[in-house]
């Protein structure tokens, strides 16, 4: 049997599937057929360590627009919770449906659930990667102004899974990535280093928007990190995306954020709320795009 395909990165994609994927995201999008069913049957197990709205239903009414279905497992409700060890549960739970998807704290989590899962593993979130919300995210930017390839994007906050997601699309859809963010909050140095020249890292969020096409942000304080929201509140409170800072990018730039916000604190609602912000077309298109990965991971 040949070995299934995860998608846990965005490296996991080369440049063409990543182009062909969002392509195929925009027809689906665009002409919905309820009788195109190719994962008729299929059931993916979807593990959820942390909270989620937008993951959870995409993938859930992906599915289900597919013809297949999708259940919700808690480790409060399931033996991953009491202990059973990752590999064995990778290996029952695998043995039984056709896909998993999990959002995790740890990184380690989901690619031990690769190593052991003889189904295709989805990313969903950990505390390293984002790669789904990237999926949607290039998938709104095309829409919007054609190929990212060769434009200027800039992050503005933490150095986080959002963060080095964005790095990786820089490297698979080659664009320049400025990041802005404060000292100490940088992101992993080892993904900033593989991307190569492509990256720069500021401390300045003005340096860091000039020439931009598209900013981008996200919560200072991610899930998991809330006892140090009073302490992040401090440290990131020069690198808010507000007017002035939207005003020194390009005039056509746009902005975006995976969502949940937090208006006042990493964006004012003057922006996310303005005619730049394309949040909720990203947001939509985490289900467009999703089924274009479940298509291309589990249909046969
Ligand atoms: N952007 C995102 O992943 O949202 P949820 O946490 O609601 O899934
Ligand atoms: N960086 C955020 C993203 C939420 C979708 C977090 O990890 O909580």
């Amino acid at each position: 049997m040949m070995p299934a395909r995860h998608f846990i990165s965005l490296l996991d994609l080369s440049s063409d599937e990543f182009r062909s994927l969002i392509s195929r995201a925009t027809d689906l999008k665009n002409t919905r057929n309820p009788d195109f069913q190719p994962l008729k049957g299929q059931v993916l197990a979807m593990i959820f360590e942390k909270s989620s709205t937008r993951t959870r239903i995409s993938f859930e009414t992906g599915m289900s627009h597919f013809g297949g279905s999708a259940i919700f497992l808690s480790p409060r409700d399931t033996q991953l919770g009491r202990g059973e060890p990752l590999e064995d549960s990778a290996r029952v739970i695998s043995s039984m449906v056709d896909g998993i998807m999990l959002r995790t704290f740890s990184h380690q989590t989901v690619t031990t659930f690769a190593k052991y899962s003889s189904v295709p593993v989805i990313n969903g979130l950990t505390e390293l990667l984002h790669p789904c919300q990237l999926l949607a995210d290039m998938q709104a930017y095309f829409e919007h102004q054609g190929d990212i390839s060769g434009k200027t994007v800039t992050w503005v906050g933490d150095g986080n899974n959002m963060c080095h997601s964005y790095i990786n699309a820089a490297r698979v859809l080659d664009f320049k990535l400025n990041i802005a963010c404060p000292v100490g909050y940088e992101p992993n140095k080892e993904i900033v280093d593989a991307a190569g020249s492509r990256i720069t890292v500021y401390n300045n969020t003005e340096l860091a928007a000039k020439n931009s096409d598209l900013i981008v942000t996200d919560v200072w304080a991610s899930m998991g990190q809330e006892e140090e929201q009073k302490k992040r509140e401090i440290a990131f409170k020069d690198f808010q995306v507000n007017s002035k800072l939207m005003d020194i990018a390009n005039n056509d730039a746009l902005f975006m954020h995976c969502l949940p916000a937090h208006r006042g604190e990493e964006v004012t609602a003057e922006v996310i709320d303005g005619a730049q912000s394309i949040v909720f077309d990203a947001a939509e298109n985490r289900l467009h795009a999703q089924k274009a990965l479940l298509e291309l991971l589990l249909a046969h």
